[in-house]
């Protein structure tokens, strides 16, 4: 098995593993590498959606699926990606990830990470890019950083709570969908998390889900928002995977964003299933 450095602060490849047959010792360099790179492509998989589930479980136990139609048929934590049609019916979630974010950071234990396997990709575009948050957090200013010292975002799951985004026009369902999300209750995060395995401080907040400062005016929570979303994807932090068929990209949400860049239409298919380690509270 190598490890091979992809981005300028994080991310890695990995070649020459079998996710179908790991020794506990690659299973342990793998994790390692997770943890030390944040972002790890592992090439080269045959992975069932059986497969994948069994891997992700080795990490911790599994997220349900708030889109639950979009997942495959025995399988409720295998989502399905996709802007493939059959029998004019979209096949998969064709939205998913459109704006910077870190996953579930609305839910009461927000994910771990997030495990994507390339089954198909487009013959252009379907990139994702990834943001370093503990870069951006020791990049910031000593007078940022002591302003946001012990400030706690609000993160709504509903897009129809935030005006920083928008439904696609590609999602039949969109408006219904982000209608009955409005129900569930928001959560309230530090904006700064220390990662419980390397303890490594991180930026935690995104324009996708933070839609506001715990306890402060709208204008007020809004200056700093804008400046920490400027802030977080300065290109010295970003890679930008670009995937080949059969990878499985890996990632901890408690330390990196992302975003899926599109780039590709219908009949050019993207697809991929999708599972999620389940995490802790940031703290
Ligand atoms: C996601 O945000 O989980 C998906 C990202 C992608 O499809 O590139």
């Amino acid at each position: 098995m190598e490890i091979r450095r992809l981005g300028a602060t994080m991310g890695a490849e990995i070649t020459g593993a079998d996710l179908n047959r790991l020794t506990p010792q690659e299973f342990e360099a793998i994790r390692e590498a997770f943890h030390a790179h944040k972002v790890i492509a592992i090439r080269d998989q045959n992975l069932t959606p059986a497969a994948q589930l069994a891997f992700s479980r080795r990490f911790g136990a599994l997220e349900d699926q708030l889109n639950a139609h979009y997942t495959i048929d025995g399988y409720p934590e295998v989502l399905v990606l996709s802007n493939d049609i059959r029998d004019g019916k979209p096949v998969g979630l064709v939205d998913g990830g459109d704006f910077w974010h870190s996953d579930s950071s609305h839910r009461e234990y927000p994910s771990m990470a997030t495990i994507l396997f390339a089954v198909k990709n487009p013959s252009t575009g379907g990139d994702t890019e990834f943001a370093d948050m503990a870069a951006a957090f020791e990049a910031l200013t000593e007078q940022m950083k002591h302003r946001i010292a012990g400030l706690k975002g609000v993160h709504a799951v509903s897009k129809l709570k935030n005006r920083r985004v928008r439904i696609s026009a590609r999602r039949p369902d969109g408006k219904d969908f982000y209608e009955r999300q409005k129900a569930i209750p928001d959560q309230i995060w530090p904006l700064v998390r220390t990662h419980p395995v390397t303890r490594q401080k991180a930026l935690y907040l995104s324009p996708r889900f933070t839609i506001g400062i715990e306890g402060m005016a709208q204008a007020d929570a809004d200056e700093i928002l804008d400046a920490l979303f400027e802030h977080q994807i300065r290109p010295e932090f970003v890679y930008r995977h670009k995937w080949r068929d059969r990878d499985l990209v890996m990632w901890d949400n408690r330390c990196v964003i992302h975003r899926a860049t599109g780039g590709y239409e219908y009949p050019d298919v993207r697809t991929m299933h999708r599972t999620v380690v389940a995490g802790d509270k940031p703290i």
